[in-house]
């Protein structure tokens, strides 16, 4: 099958502005992290990514590691750009990152110079691009100097092999050092990618002022809780969903979280909306919100999590209820 991209791929999706950068991203975007790599089925990948690029979702998120194995969700998406995307790539932002454990020995992880850069070369060799529009430093090295990893990042930016850099997962504190070094050295700091959802909101205490104060955007990955926050688990573990698999989410944090999920999905229900959606609009209430970074294994989610933007306004009653739900 050829794809050729809809023509309505604009018509509805918001568009925001990353920060007080000029980079606007779609008000949802698309992990790569789980179903696109080398166990997965491609074709279903495939279908993923034209549903969500017809959607306007044109962003799409990966990092040296995703897979399994590692390295395999960027060779898939290679393959896919290849074929399918070639002609719309300057309609996409395509992100990276480095910081998890990639290869044997003591270059292989982290925030050294030596590292960063080395995984930054494979990962546009696996993705078969000339440059990604944002590389991250995917956490915080608590061996290395900062100045060490944000001048790798700048000079990221320098050899053309980065349009943007982006931080992830670092604390308030250490972010606002890292942005303040990254100024000096000339290339800002455009993004921060934290984990934040209705049920892990550490953000909320310091994050966001700080990357208010210092113009960066925020795009929150797992706004879904790995799908806790959606219909999946309303009624048990589904076979093959992230939960039963006990990798990255566990049937007790299924368990843990069920009497909330079913609370939350009355409250969507009375909105008009499935939980999914009712989750994605909570975080996307908070103007400093740039994107919500979700991940599918699905075209019936995709199309589920961008119906969102439908209705992203809650009410002060909402609020409360949900409030007295996940606090
Ligand atoms: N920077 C970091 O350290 C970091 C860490 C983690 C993730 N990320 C990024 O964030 C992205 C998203 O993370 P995530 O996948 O954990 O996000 P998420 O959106 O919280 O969870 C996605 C999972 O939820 C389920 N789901 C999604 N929409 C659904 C719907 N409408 N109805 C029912 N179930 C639905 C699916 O689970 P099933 O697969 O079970 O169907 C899907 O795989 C990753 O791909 C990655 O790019 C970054």
């Amino acid at each position: 099958m050829h794809y050729i991209a809809k023509e309505t791929r604009y018509d509805t999706m918001k568009y925001n502005r990353c920060g007080k950068w000029g980079l606007k991203l779609p008000a949802v975007s698309l992990g790569l992290w789980h179903n696109f790599g080398g166990i997965d089925t491609l074709e279903n990948g495939r279908e993923i990514l034209h549903r969500a690029f017809d959607l306007g979702i044109t962003h799409f998120d990966l990092a040296n590691n995703y897979g399994p194995p590692p390295g395999s969700a960027e060779e898939n998406f290679g393959k896919i750009l290849k074929q399918d995307f070639r002609a719309y790539r300057d309609e996409l932002i395509i992100s990276s990152k480095a910081g998890y454990d990639m290869w044997p020995g003591p270059y292989g992880e982290w925030g050294s110079r030596k590292y960063l850069l080395a995984s930054l070369d494979q990962s546009l060799k696996r993705m078969g691009l000339e440059y990604v529009d944002i590389f991250y430093s995917h956490r915080p090295d608590p061996d290395t100097p900062l100045e060490e990893t944000m001048m790798a990042l700048d000079r990221a930016v320098r050899s053309g092999k980065a349009l943007y850099v982006g931080i992830s997962n670092y604390p308030a504190e250490m972010a606002k050092e890292a942005s303040q070094i990254l100024k000096e050295l000339g290339t800002p700091c455009l993004i921060h990618q934290p984990k934040y959802s209705m049920f892990v909101r550490w953000v909320e205490d310091e994050l966001l002022d700080v990357l208010e104060e210092e113009g960066i955007g925020c795009i929150p990955f797992s706004p879904l809780a790995q799908g806790l926050l959606t219909n999946k688990y309303l009624h048990g573990i589904s076979e093959g969903s992230r939960a039963a698999r006990e990798v990255f989410l566990k049937k007790a944090d299924v368990d843990s979280a069920h009497d909330k999920i079913v609370k939350l999905n009355e409250i969507a229900m009375q909105r008009g909306q499935s939980l999914a959606q009712m989750a994605l609009a909570w975080v996307l209430k908070d103007k400093r919100i740039t994107s919500v970074l979700i991940g599918a294994s699905s075209v019936g989610q995709i199309n589920d999590n961008v119906e969102s933007l439908k209705k992203v306004e809650f009410s002060d009653e909402e609020l409360k209820l949900i409030e007295g739900i996940i606090n």
